[in-house]
């Protein structure tokens, strides 16, 4: 009669059989390195020292390992997704104990950097989520999330994915997100995005302002 699954039940991510087979594909580098990727990773690299920990938060298989090609960093995922972790752990044997399933809102960490790229936007906010990532980095986060002038909030179905489910379509205020994060400690900086040279882009038939946040941790200490 009360049962605790709905989590799975209602969860995206565990309802796409294409997005499953583009996320194997991509852990197995048989399609393109995402620009979004190079892009994200060209802005951690000024940040790392050897051996610094990198945090992909929002994972799904742990594709963006390989993004880090090159950079001495010891590299974890943890996505909310087990089945997207498995098509990681299956690729990538030497990260099975790196990929951990877990929702950001539980997650207590203590690491170097995050990287946390097109997750927020499509969650119901961002503010707990991203508290979590701000009290968990000891240097710096990187984020690509759609970014707008002011914040839009929309619930929408998507037809894209196994059966018909609604899903959050959101753009944050630029300058609500950067003082949201100088509230935690850091500098924030705006990137255009590479792969969409700062225009909207259409998914599932709705716009996405793709920006990159870079934030520096300038003062405190992480908390976790
Ligand atoms: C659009 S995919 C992005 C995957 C990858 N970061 C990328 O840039 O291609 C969003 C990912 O966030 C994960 N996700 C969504 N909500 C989450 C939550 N609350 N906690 C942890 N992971 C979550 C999903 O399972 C999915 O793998």
């Amino acid at each position: 009669m009360i049962s605790s699954s709905g989590w799975s039940k209602y969860n995206i991510w565990e309802h796409s059989a294409s997005v499953r087979n583009l996320y194997d594909k991509r852990v197995r580098q048989e399609v393109d390195e995402l620009i979004c990727h190079k892009q994200a990773a060209g802005l951690l690299r000024p940040h790392v020292s050897v051996n610094d920990t990198v945090l992909d938060v929002g994972c799904g298989s742990g594709y963006f390992y390989h993004s880090l090609r090159g950079m001495s960093v010891e590299y974890f995922g943890i996505d909310s997704s087990d089945a997207l972790l498995a098509l990681g752990r299956s690729a990538m044997p030497q990260m099975c104990d790196r990929l951990l399933c877990m929702r950001i809102e539980d997650m207590i960490a203590k690491v170097d950097h995050i990287v946390c790229t097109n997750v927020l936007s499509n969650i119901c906010n961002y503010h707990r989520p991203l508290e979590r990532m701000l009290e968990s980095a000891h240097k710096t986060v990187i984020l690509r999330e759609s970014i707008s002038d002011v914040s839009t909030y929309s619930y929408v179905t998507d037809n894209y994915l196994d059966r018909p489910m609604r899903v959050h379509v959101n753009s944050y205020g630029r300058e609500e997100v950067k003082a949201f994060i100088e509230e935690y400690g850091f500098s924030v900086s705006f990137h255009v995005d590479d792969y969409t040279g700062g225009k909207p882009q259409d998914v599932i038939g709705y716009p996405h302002h793709w920006t990159f946040v870079e934030a520096v941790r300038i003062s405190g200490e992480v908390r976790c």
